[in-house]
Parts: structure tokens; C-alpha cells; sequence
């Protein structure tokens, strides 16, 4: 098998969960898709022209498959993720040579599926089953080996922002029960992990089952990942303001493994335009949050995501964004010009605002967010800071790791990269570059690890 994935983190991990369903059905990995018996492509739906990507791609798989059969070999096309959700029968029709059309709730079926595309022809499972998908999952094995791991807690979305297709594709909100969470943070620290992020389209949004009963709140389930020995770094993503309540900011203050990073989306400045967009929040909501954060964490750096150019902003709904973005000082962020997605209410809503216009937005947001970004990378410059290496850089004898701020930083090894894979580390910065930190490494004695 040869699983190839687009779009977000909860979509890479997807991937090495099915690759690990399909181990354990036996299926052995391949190194490319032309030599692969089955080839899945994992798909995202939230980027623009998604469908015609996948429709090129297995263009090319059907070529390849026709050269298997001609050798006569077998090759099975599975289309997996939020494409495969949101256009399954479309797939089906278009590309019939497709073996399995499944959606990201079922993927634990997929085994069974094909054997069923055997005896019947193509199958489509896009089903949002009553069962949550991670009771049926084998034990981690694919993500095995690295200092750095995911893992996914939470899965949807009941917020249904007016231009998002996620509710749609990915299914209500669901929390994995702490235990299982628990466990599966255990296994990745045994096999090496030192930093887990935990996955979620509104991980925040987590209300777990309790070991002892009850629910929890994510504040609580970071609080009991702090405890795994050997686990230095916790992270999550991505998070809703909505559900950015006082606990979760108070483990900001009180846990010190929590890095000092929170991705948390705003999508605009104005308050009219955020009514619109359905996102249950105003501007001045975030800003307070943002304060309080930083009450909490005086260092914590923040990212964000912004949509310019949603139906019916008015250049001062612009201004409004702009004048947030300076008021909050963002260490980095995501910028999109809106694009209207079939079934959302906003593709449908008045006032699409103009290619040129959303373009001339996009320019000048983007130009004031590389500010900030430059301007906090540069006060790096002089500062000792802790970096989890996680792999060789470019250069020959170069490692790289991350900072607590999540910047990629890198250092001369002078004992070879593989020596530091997996160390915190105090580093020196020296310089900052446009997406990342030159740093230099101290002597011995300030290990962390
Ligand atoms: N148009 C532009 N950007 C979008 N996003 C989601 N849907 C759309 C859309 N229709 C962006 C949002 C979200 C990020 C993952 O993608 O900013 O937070
Ligand atoms: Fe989409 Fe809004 Fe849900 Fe985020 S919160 S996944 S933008 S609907």
C-alpha cells in the first residue's frame, strides 16, 4: 500500500492511522505508488480547486493502473478524507476505476471495504457512524520513532462558520475519552517522543471522559499528560475562541510543559463581518482573551487565521482587521482571500467581493503579518532559548529543532545531528532569518535533557 496525503495536520495523522488499520489487515507498505497494490489518497476539501487536484492525480493512478493490469497485477484505488466526503458519489462517476470512496469517520472499515469492492465493485462509505472511529482503532505504529508527535483528541465541528465546509465533511464534535488519550501519549513517549501536540478541528472544544467518571476539560487532560515522565513539550491545535475558557488559560501560567504558542484563529476584525461569518465571537472578545493569555504566559506568542474579502467587507471591515492584527502583534499566521464552498451559506450570500479587491487585501494583510513575524524573530536575536531537535538541516553537520514559539532553529553540530535528535537543548540565537533562527549551541553544562 502507498498512502498519500494533502491538506492539515488531523490529515497526516489520519494517514498513519489507516496505514496502521491496513497493517494490521496486512497490507505491507510500498515505496511509491507505482509499485503499491493499493494506493489511498488522503484528501483536503478546504483549499481551493481541492476536487480538480484529486481528479488529476488519479488521472495519473489510472495510468499506472492500467500498466498493473496489463502486467497482470492488481492495483486498488481507495479516495479517503474530506473530498472523498464531500463529492463521494461525483468521485464514483467521474472516476470509476476508484475501488473505495471512504470519509474521514471511516476509515477503520476500510479493510472491510475492499474486500467488499471485491466480491461487488465500487464502494462508498461516507457515513457518520454512531461509534466514534477511535474505538476502532489498533494501537499507534506508523508515527513510531520521532521527537516530535501528534496526536488526535478531538475530532469536528458543531460551529458551522458560514464559509467552512469542516462541519460538513468531518461530522459533530467528538472527545476521545482521557484513558485512551492517556495511553496512546504513554506509548509515543516510549517510543521516543519528546513533544506531543494534541489534534483536534476544535481541540479546545474537548470534554473527555474522566478516568474516574465525569468529564474533563482540556485544562485537566493537559494537566495529566504533564505528568508522563520524559515528556517535555505539549502543545494543541487548533483552537476556537469560543472555548478559550479561564481553566484552559490558567494551564498556561501552571503547567510548564505547555509551550508558550497558541494558534488561535480570528478570521477578522470586524464585528459585522464576524456576525456574518457565524463565528460567535467579537473582536473585542478575542482581544480580551488575548490579554488575558498573556496575563498568564507574558511570553506566549500567538498565530492566527484571517479570510479577507468575505461577502460584503467593506474597506473599513478591512481597517477593522488590520487595526486588530496591530493591536495583538502576531508572531506568524495564515492568510486566505475567501472562496465560496459549495453548500456553505456564504458562497451563496450577496456581495462577493472582487478577484482584484480580495487580491489588493490579501497583498496588504500579508505584508503587515510578515512585519510582525520578522519583528519577533528579530528580538530572538542575543536570547538563549530551550530547542527540541528533531532533525539535520540543509548543510552538511547542521541540526534543526523548534523553539518554544515553534520557530525552526538551527545550529552547527559539531558531534553530528543525530547526537542532539531528540535533546531540549539551550541555544544561542545569533541571527533571524525571514522563517527561521540561526542559533549557536552553549557548552554542556546548560543541557536541559
Ligand atoms: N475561504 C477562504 N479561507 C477559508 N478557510 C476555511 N474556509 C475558507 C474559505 N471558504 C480558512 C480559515 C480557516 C483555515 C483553516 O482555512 O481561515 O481557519
Ligand atoms: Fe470551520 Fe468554523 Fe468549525 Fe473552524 S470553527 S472548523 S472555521 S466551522
Amino acid at each position: 500500500m502507498h498512502v498519500l496525503t494533502w491538506g492539515c495536520q488531523m490529515n497526516v495523522y489520519d494517514s498513519e492511522r489507516l496505514t496502521d488499520v491496513l497493517a494490521a489487515a496486512g497490507w505491507a507498505t510500498a515505496g511509491s505508488a507505482a509499485e503499491a497494490d493499493l494506493v489511498v489518497l488522503n484528501t483536503c476539501h478546504i483549499r481551493e480547486r481541492a476536487a480538480e487536484k484529486l481528479f488529476s492525480e488519479l488521472g495519473r493512478l489510472r495510468k499506472l493502473k492500467a500498466v498493473r493490469e496489463a502486467e497482470g497485477e492488481r492495483m486498488r484505488l481507495a479516495v479517503a478524507g474530506c473530498v472523498a466526503q464531500a463529492e463521494g458519489k461525483e468521485i464514483l462517476a467521474r472516476a470509476p476505476y476508484v475501488d473505495v470512496v471512504l470519509g474521514p469517520q471511516t476509515y477503520h472499515r476500510l479493510p472491510a471495504m475492499l474486500a467488499r469492492a471485491e466480491r461487488e465493485g465500487a464502494v462508498i462509505d461516507t457515513e457518520f457512524p454512531a461509534e466514534p472511529k477511535f474505538d476502532f482503532l489498533p494501537e499507534t505504529r506508523a508515527a513510531a520513532g520521532g521527537p516530535v508527535a501528534f496526536l488526535a483528541i478531538q475530532e469536528g465541528c458543531d460551529k458551522f462558520c458560514s464559509f467552512c465546509v469542516v462541519p460538513y465533511t468531518r461530522g459533530a464534535e467528538q472527545s476521545r475519552p482521557a484513558v485512551a488519550v492517556l495511553a496512546e501519549a504513554r506509548a509515543l513517549v516510549g517510543r521516543g517522543a519528546r513533544e506531543i501536540t494534541l489534534l483536534g478541528q476544535n481541540v479546545n472544544a474537548w470534554r473527555g471522559e474522566a478516568p474516574e467518571g465525569g468529564l474533563w476539560s482540556l485544562a485537566q487532560l493537559l494537566r495529566a499528560l504533564s505528568q508522563i515522565p520524559g515528556l517535555g513539550r505539549l502543545r494543541y491545535t487548533t483552537s476556537h475562541p469560543v472555548d478559550m475558557d479561564e481553566g484552559l488559560i490558567a494551564a498556561h501560567r501552571e503547567i510548564p510543559v505547555l509551550m508558550p504558542f497558541l494558534h488561535l484563529p480570528v478570521q477578522s476584525g470586524s464585528d459585522r463581518v464576524l456576525k456574518q461569518m457565524g463565528r460567535r465571537h467579537r473582536a473585542t472578545d478575542y482581544l480580551r482573551i488575548v490579554r488575558r493569555l498573556r496575563a498568564a504566559r507574558p511570553d506566549i506568542a500567538l498565530s492566527s487565521d484571517f479570510i479577507v474579502g468575505y461577502p460584503g467587507e467593506s474597506d473599513a471591515d478591512f481597517a477593522a482587521t488590520l487595526g486588530l492584527i496591530r493591536e495583538v502583534g502576531f508572531a506568524q499566521a495564515f492568510s486566505f482571500k475567501y472562496s465560496p464552498r459549495p453548500g456553505t451559506p456564504a458562497a451563496r450570500a450577496p456581495g462577493q467581493v472582487p478577484e482584484a479587491e480580495k487580491k489588493a487585501r490579501l497583498a496588504a494583510l500579508q505584508a503587515l503579518l510578515r512585519e510582525q513575524q520578522r519583528r519577533f524573530n528579530a528580538a530572538m536575536v542575543g536570547r538563549w532559548l530551550p530547542v527540541l531537535f528533531a532533525g539535520s538541516g540543509r548543510q552538511p553537520g547542521q541540526a534543526v529543532g523548534r523553539s518554544p514559539y515553534l520557530q525552526p532553529v538551527h545550529v552547527a553540530a559539531p558531534a553530528g545531528p543525530q547526537a542532539l535528535l531528540g535533546r531540549i537543548r539551550e541555544v544561542r540565537i545569533l541571527a533571524a532569518l525571514p522563517n527561521s533562527l540561526a542559533a549557536t549551541l552553549e557548552p554542556e553544562e546548560h543541557t536541559r535533557a
